[in-house]
C-alpha cells in the first residue's frame, strides 16, 4: 500500500491527525496494535483545555464534548483542611471541559468511520524502516494475519509511551530526559453522587488527592500511594478510609461514597524525547513525552503536538517546502517543556512525601497559601490549567 502519512498509533493523537489530515485532502493511514473495544475502556485523564475542545469542535469531530462534558470554571486547592477556589473564569476569562479521554478517543474513532478514513486494529509486529530516506516504511501484519507494507512520504509515531517508533530512533540521536517520582496514584471508578461541583485538589499531611467526576452518578478520584502498591487487595472501606482522611478539615466535608467498580494504580514520571523528529519520523503525544497527571496534560499536550504537525504537513504539501516540518520539533518542544513544568510544579507542591519532615511539611503550605492567597499566584496557576494559547 502507499500513502502520504503513514501513522502509528489511533489513540487520540493519531487519530486527531489522521482527521485533519483526511479534511485537508491529504491520505494516511493508521495502524494501532489494540482493538477498538480496549482503547475505548482505556481510563485516562478527563479534563480538557478550552484549546483542546476548539480543535475538536472547530474540525467537525462532533459536538458531543460540549453536550455531555461539563464546563468547569474553576477548581478547589484544598490544604490544612480548608479549600481556596481558583476562579478561572473570573481571573482569566477561561474555562475547562471534563470530558474523558476514552470518550474523545469515541468521538475520532467514529469520525474517522464516518468520513472513511483507514484505520487498521488489531495489527501486530509493528515496525517503522527506511525513516531518513524519501519513502519510510511501516511493516506489520494485519488481523487477518497478512504481512503488510505502507510506503509514504511522512511517518507519524503516535503510539503511547511505549512507542515502538521511539525505539527506532538511534540512541546515538536522539537525548532521553526523564525524572522519577517516590508517589504513584491510586485511583478509582465509583457509582456515587458528585461530592463537589468541581475537582478538588487536596493535599494533606496523608498525602495528595484528587477528587473528580465522571457524571452524576459515576466519579473519578485518585489518592497519592506507594509506587509498590497492590491495588487488588485494598477493601472498599479502606479505600473510602484513605480518600477521607485526605480531605478532613474543619468545615467537615465529607466524601459521598458508593460501590468502587474500579481501582488501579498509575506509577507517573516525566520523560520528554529530543529532537521529537529523526529523519521523515515525527512524534506525537506520548511516545515524545509523559507528564506525571496532577493537571491533566497528557492528552492536551498530545493535542497541541497534533495541530503543530498537521500544520507543518499541510504547509508541506502546499508549497513544498520543508521548513515548518523542520520548525515541528522545536515548536512542539517548547509548549512540552511549559507543561513539564507545569506537571511537576503541581506534582511537587500538592503531594506529601513519605519522609517529609516538618520543616518541609511547612514550607509545603507556604508554597500553597502563596498561590492561593495572592491574585497573581491564581492567575499563573489558571493559566497553565487552562491552557496556554496555541502558537
Ligand atoms: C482527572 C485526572 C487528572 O490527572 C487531573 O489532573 C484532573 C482530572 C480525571 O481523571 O478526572
Amino acid at each position: 500500500d502507499t500513502t502520504r502519512v503513514g501513522i502509528v498509533g489511533a489513540g487520540p493523537a493519531g487519530l486527531m491527525l489522521s482527521h485533519l489530515l483526511a479534511k485537508a485532502g491529504i491520505d494516511n493511514i493508521v495502524v494501532e496494535k489494540r482493538d477498538r473495544g480496549t482503547i475505548a475502556n482505556t481510563h485516562r485523564a478527563g479534563i480538557l483545555e478550552h484549546g483542546s475542545v476548539r480543535l475538536l469542535t472547530d474540525s467537525g469531530v462532533d459536538g458531543r464534548v460540549l453536550t455531555e462534558g461539563h464546563r468547569h470554571d474553576g477548581i478547589d486547592l484544598r490544604f490544612a483542611g480548608e479549600s481556596h477556589r481558583i476562579d478561572f473564569a473570573d481571573l482569566i476569562g477561561e474555562s475547562v471541559w471534563l470530558y474523558p479521554q476514552n470518550e474523545v478517543f469515541v468521538d475520532l474513532a467514529d469520525a474517522r468511520e464516518r468520513d472513511g478514513g483507514d484505520v487498521r486494529y488489531s495489527v501486530t509486529d509493528t515496525e517503522v524502516l527506511d525513516q531518513t530516506t524519501d519513502t519510510p516504511k511501516i511493516r506489520f501484519t494485519d488481523v487477518d494475519g497478512t504481512a503488510v507494507e505502507i510506503h509514504c512520504d511522512i511517518l507519524v509515531g503516535a503510539d503511547g509511551s511505549q512507542s515502538v517508533c521511539r525505539r527506532s530512533i538511534p540512541e546515538q540521536v536522539r537525548t532521553d530526559n526523564f525524572v522519577e517520582y517516590p508517589f504513584a496514584w491510586f485511583g478509582i471508578l465509583t457509582e456515587a453522587p458528585p461530592s463537589a461541583p468541581e475537582l478538588i485538589y487536596a493535599n494533606s499531611e496523608h498525602g495528595f488527592a484528587l477528587i473528580s467526576q465522571r457524571s452524576d452518578t459515576v466519579q473519578r478520584m485518585y489518592f497519592q500511594c506507594d509506587p509498590g502498591t497492590d491495588a487488588s487487595v485494598w477493601t472498599e472501606d479502606q479505600i473510602w478510609e484513605e480518600l477521607q482522611k485526605r480531605v478532613d478539615g474543619p468545615d467537615g466535608f465529607q466524601l459521598k461514597r458508593g460501590r468502587i467498580f474500579e481501582q488501579m494504580v498509575l506509577p507517573f514520571r516525566s520523560y520528554v524525547c529530543e529532537p521529537m523528529r529523526y529523519g521523515n519520523l515525527f512524534l506525537a503525544g506520548d511516545a515524545g513525552h509523559t507528564v506525571p497527571p496532577t493537571g491533566a496534560k497528557g492528552l492536551n499536550l498530545a493535542l497541541a503536538d497534533v495541530r503543530v504537525l498537521f500544520e507543518a504537513i499541510d504547509s508541506f504539501y502546499a508549497t513544498k517546502s520543508p521548513e515548518l516540518l523542520d520548525g515541528y520539533s522545536d515548536t512542539a518542544l517548547a509548549r512540552v517543556w511549559r507543561a513539564q513544568n507545569f506537571s511537576y510544579w503541581m506534582t511537587n507542591m500538592l503531594h506529601t512525601r513519605a519522609d517529609a519532615n516538618p520543616f518541609e511539611r511547612k514550607r509545603a503550605l507556604g508554597e500553597l497559601a502563596s498561590v492561593t492567597s495572592s491574585r497573581y499566584g491564581r492567575q499563573y496557576l489558571a493559566e497553565g490549567y487552562t491552557g496556554w494559547p496555541h502558537s
